[in-house]
């Protein structure tokens, strides 16, 4: 709590010591005039001091010019030490807390029923409620185990958005990924409060129309990574869950961001103003049948997932899968290291003081460089901000990948490594055909307790200036790719 007057104290006090007398010598004591009717304070500070450091990459111009033709203009093929600030992603970036690596040394590291899985098992049921905890390297993994389970061939899976590992994880396995994001979730510009939720109309339309029997499974992706890390309502959740429920199709969470969407939740909904992160967690939890998710993201560690689900054969079918491909049912890809900075870290993920650091400093680099008229997704994500390529290059067309060219030259003007979500990532169909994507956008991720606030100064420098010198860029075109993700190693090469 922030006190800010006389009477906060009061509460403050009563609420944590309940002894009158001290609140009444405090009372007393209290220089009055200094310390009443503060004026709430502006300035984003970072909720931790910094003891180990890490050096990053600072390069010139033609360095980065060389780097870059020598990675195939595929910033994902770029060495790290010649990036500044590495934006690529916010998945297993993040910096460690001294509680997480306290309790990484304290593991217990036995393959079967470590001490270390039993307090993994423990913050996940705690927080989610799932009865099944089933450990996995990352979440692709949990991906791939449930669905290989529960998705026939020529089947539809129906999301808000699809992430990329998602969509490719149904494909490999026959089945067809539908979004059914709102239709405010496909206007970059477009301002509303929860443009990651579903269309209920269409959701219960394309039920309908394809019949249960063809229907694999509903899923929210909370916040909406392909959509703009854009976040899901409480209300959209929950009428989400009814529709699925009423025709027996089970409804899974996408959790990666789930504590960044329960803070929009707080800030954004009505009735949820006074409740705990957590708490709205455990009803954003509540109206599922389990999830997936990735413990690089709101799991607070650089390597780490899990599948978490209620039903007790299709658990039993899950962990079968998982000892064949990641391991025994209580490490199932992870050391025990691993699940103690998981366990620790899904808590320090839904501190309050941590969540409001981190989307206040996303929305201080929306702010700044909306206000100089750079487009962005509006408003700013959880996680990142994207930069709306289509509508800063007008005049690179959607053949030659303007996304790929604006991330391309925000490396070479500054060391900033963003990644292209567009045409490149999203554009091949599965037939082989090319298709440009809804919306092309460098997604600029901020990796968690990583970066401070004067990186974000320079990096809204370098943005604008790039900005103002946006006709220079020009497009890319494919030299080389892959069948599928091909955006992780295909070789492009400038127009
Ligand atoms: N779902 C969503 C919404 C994601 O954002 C990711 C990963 C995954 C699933 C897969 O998790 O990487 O642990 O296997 N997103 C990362 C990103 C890679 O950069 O957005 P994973």
């Amino acid at each position: 709590m922030f006190v800010t007057t006389i009477n906060d104290l009061y509460l403050e006090l009563s609420y944590n010591h309940g002894v009158v007398l001290i609140i009444q010598k405090v009372f007393d004591k209290m220089p009055k005039k200094l310390l009443e009717n503060l004026p709430e304070i502006k300035t984003i500070i970072e909720p931790f001091r910094i003891r180990s450091v890490e050096a990053h990459g600072g390069t010139t111009v033609q360095e980065r010019v060389l780097a870059l033709e020598a990675a195939g203009y595929n910033p994902f093929l770029l060495p790290s030490d010649k990036v500044l600030i590495d934006l690529l992603t916010d998945s297993g970036t993040g910096a460690m807390s001294a509680k997480q690596w306290a309790a990484m040394i304290a593991s217990d590291e036995a393959y079967a029923g470590s001490k270390s899985f039993d307090n993994f098992q423990r913050a996940v049921q705690d927080i989610t409620g799932f009865k099944h905890v089933i450990p996995t390297h990352q979440g692709r993994a949990a991906e791939h185990i449930l669905f290989s389970n529960i998705v026939q061939k020529g089947q539809i899976t129906l999301n808000n958005t699809h992430f990329d590992t998602t969509r490719a994880n149904i494909e490999y396995l026959g089945g067809e990924a539908r979004d059914l994001v709102i239709a405010e979730g496909k206007q970059p510009m477009h301002i509303h409060p929860f443009k990651g939720n579903m269309d209920t109309d269409l959701l219960r339309q394309t039920i309908e129309r394809e019949g249960v029997a063809n229907i694999a499974f509903v899923m929210l992706t909370v916040t909406n990574n392909s959509g703009g890390g854009q976040p899901v309502s409480m209300a959209n959740i929950k009428a989400v869950s009814e529709i699925a429920h009423e025709y027996g199709l089970p409804f899974y969470l996408d959790a990666c961001r789930f504590a960044e969407n329960s803070w929009f939740i707080k800030i954004r909904e009505e009735g949820y103003a006074d409740k705990e992160p957590i708490e709205i967690a455990r009803e954003m939890f509540s109206y599922a049948d389990g999830c997936t998710m990735s413990a690089k993201k709101d799991g607070m560690a650089n390597i780490g997932g899990f599948l978490a689900l209620n039903d007790d054969d299709l658990a039993m079918r899950c962990r079968n899968l998982l000892i064949l491909t990641e391991g025994f049912p209580t490490y199932g890809g992870l050391a025990g290291y691993d699940m103690e900075a998981i366990a620790v870290g899904l808590y320090e993920a839904l501190e309050p003081d941590y969540l409001r650091y981190r989307i206040r400093s996303i929305a201080y680099l929306a702010d700044k460089i909306t206000a100089a008229g750079v487009p962005i997704v509006q408003p700013p994500g959880g996680h990142a901000v994207y930069l709306d390529a289509r509508a800063m290059l007008p005049h690179i067309p959607d053949s030659h990948y303007p996304a790929w060219a604006l991330c391309n030259a925000l490396y070479l003007l500054g060391g900033v490594r963003g990644v292209e979500i567009g045409s490149v990532m999203f554009g091949m169909q599965p037939d082989g055909t090319e298709k440009p994507a809804p919306m092309d956008l460098v997604r600029l991720a901020f990796p968690r307790r990583v970066y401070t606030q004067s990186h974000v100064d320079y990096l809204a420098e370098i943005i604008i200036m790039l900005y103002e010198r946006r006709e220079a860029i020009s497009g890319y075109r494919i030299v080389e790719q892959a069948p599928v993700l091909r955006h992780f190693t295909v070789k492009m090469a400038p127009l």
